[in-house]
């Protein structure tokens, strides 16, 4: 399976503040930034580097430096949630926006918003906190291939299994970290135990 969980107790530790419906929107966005922070390191651990000479106050000693460009795509409105901890990390980011929203009877996404830097040769990382159905993080990673992307990582907190399975089929080049990989979906294709709806409780649009 080309997905990654999260094996860290704070990760956990984090999860269970996202989870518990007596969460907040503020303490919600903070756990979600500290969760991205984790999930990120985790998705740019494959980042290309270059060894250079550096002298510190003693001697010259050889060093890694990233030598690839990193592009963060969140998908709206949700994807925001991991956006910031991308940016304190990687000052040089360059950031995208891919906007999709679910109907909510047909749980099928489309799309109304796409802006775009260049992403040739940059590890580029699509952002979506919930992969339930898959159809959305589906919809995302072909447009960000149209649009130049070969170095995709598919980073979310929550997957369910039929959601990984669509990407598998639609996108088997393109890993997928999470923090946590749920049971299944409900009957509304919810995430189950998942969280709820994620961009409701990260924007208190309850
Ligand atoms: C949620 C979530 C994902 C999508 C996942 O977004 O943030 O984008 O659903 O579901 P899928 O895997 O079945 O496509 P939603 O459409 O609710 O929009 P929002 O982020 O604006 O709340
Ligand atoms: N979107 C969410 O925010 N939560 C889910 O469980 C499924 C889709």
């Amino acid at each position: 399976m080309n997905l990654t969980t999260l094996d860290h107790p704070l990760a956990a530790h984090l999860m269970a503040g996202l989870r518990d419906e007596a969460t907040e929107p503020a303490v919600f966005r903070r756990l979600s930034r500290t969760l991205a922070t984790l999930l990120v390191l985790e998705a740019t651990k494959g980042i290309q580097t270059k060894r250079v000479a550096v002298q510190t106050p003693l001697a010259s000693v050889e060093q890694s430096r990233l030598g690839q460009g990193l592009a963060v795509v969140p998908i709206l409105r949700a994807g925001l949630g991991l956006l910031e901890a991308a940016l304190d990390m990687f000052p040089d980011v360059a950031v995208g926006y891919v906007g999709l929203e679910r109907d909510h009877e047909s749980a099928v996404a489309s799309s109304y918003y796409c802006k775009l830097p260049s992403l040739a040769g940059k590890l580029t990382l699509c952002c979506d906190p919930m992969l339930a159905t898959g159809g959305s993080a589906s919809q995302a990673l072909t447009i960000l291939k149209k649009n130049g992307a070969t170095d995709l990582v598919m980073v979310c907190v929550v997957a369910a299994p039929e959601g990984v399975a669509v990407l598998q089929a639609n996108h088997p080049d393109v890993p997928i970290i999470a923090a946590a990989l749920d049971v299944c979906l409900n009957d509304h294709k919810y995430i189950v135990p998942g969280l709820g709806d994620y961009g409701d409780r990260l924007f208190g649009t309850l």
